[in-house]
């Protein structure tokens, strides 16, 4: 069996705005999704994921659905087949270190990593560049509304300053981030927290669109900040931008919790991370990083999240 990972993510800064064309701040983190592949004779596609602990078999025909548990990854396997102009039947098994619906990128990961899997299966070899517009396919037909943020982070790694439309950069961050996760564990949609915003935005213009814009000068000064290791604003910012985030009502009194929790017991900085309305935040705990996991951990699912600069990898297996 061939089998591909792609990683995990955080979004240090920027979430949300970058729908609407603000950049984001996006780093992948040490956790991966791994998508084994390999061919069958009949023309079925046989997926298993160890998160949902079931198989489900699907058609050709039933790749074009955007709905059910497997949704990323029929549309993952179909576009693979357009873009090699050939389909077969396949078994598809789904490992993830990730915990699903929190913001952390799982579905991203899933699409890139099955992707990957299924045209590296098929003889295709394709670019970084054109896997991620590929995977950010997926995300747009299942989500309604998606930024390249969570899918460019899973195919490429490291710290990323997305710029929807304009591009994708890779920073250059000297320094360890000290980032902890803490996870509410309560699952949420991040298409209906997109729809949440474009809502409030579409009721209120004038009120929301200078959120927005403020959340991207935030992104754009935290960016300054990575680069030119300056890290003691970088806390400061990540507050900022969560009271923004509250302001665009994609928190929830747990997240909040959570957040005032690390910044209690020293965190420079905290905030939620991803979509919101559940799911996962992010501490940045320069001085005091075992009180705040600590802290953290008695309230919540909580993990060291160390940045990995490794994107989507081919682990091996035979094709
Ligand atoms: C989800 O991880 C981040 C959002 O900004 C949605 C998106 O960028 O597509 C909420």
């Amino acid at each position: 069996m061939l089998t591909v990972s792609a990683p995990g993510k955080v979004i240090l800064f920027g979430e949300h705005a970058v729908v609407y064309g603000e950049p984001a701040l996006v780093g992948t983190i040490e956790r991966r999704v791994r998508v084994g592949v390999r061919r069958l004779d009949e023309k079925v596609i046989n997926v298993y994921s160890d998160a949902i602990g079931t198989w489900e078999s699907f058609t050709f025909e039933d790749l074009h659905e955007t709905n059910g548990a497997f949704r990323y990854v029929k549309r993952a396997v179909s576009i693979a087949f357009e873009e090699v102009g050939e389909k077969t039947g396949l078994e598809l098994r789904i490992s993830s270190e990730l915990p699903p619906a929190s913001g952390l990128g799982s579905s991203a990961a899933v699409s890139v990593a099955t992707l990957k899997a299924v045209l590296t299966l098929l003889g295709k070899d394709v670019s970084n560049s054109r896997l991620a517009a590929l995977a950010h396919c997926v995300e747009l037909e299942v989500q309604g509304s998606a930024s390249p943020t969570d899918t460019a982070a899973a195919t490429y790694g490291g710290v990323l300053f997305v710029l929807p439309g304009k591009g994708i950069e890779r920073l250059n961050v000297e320094e360890e981030l000290p980032l902890i996760v803490g996870n509410t564990q309560k699952e949420r949609s991040t298409k209906l927290l997109v729809a949440k915003v474009r809502r409030l935005k579409e009721s209120l213009p004038e009120v929301v669109d200078p959120v927005i814009r403020n959340i991207g000068k935030v992104t754009r000064e935290a960016r300054r900040c990575l680069e030119k290791g300056e890290l003691t604003h970088l806390g400061e910012l990540m507050n900022i931008n969560h009271g923004l985030l509250e302001a665009l009502g994609v928190s929830t009194p747990e997240l909040s919790r959570l957040v005032y929790i690390a910044r209690s017991a020293g965190a420079e900085g905290a905030k939620l991370t991803g979509a919101g309305g559940g799911g996962c935040m992010l501490a940045f705990a320069r001085e005091r990083y075992d009180s705040v996991l600590e802290a953290l951990s008695k309230e919540s699912q909580a993990l060291q999240a160390s940045i990995t600069f490794e994107g989507v990898r081919v682990e091996g297996g035979e094709r």
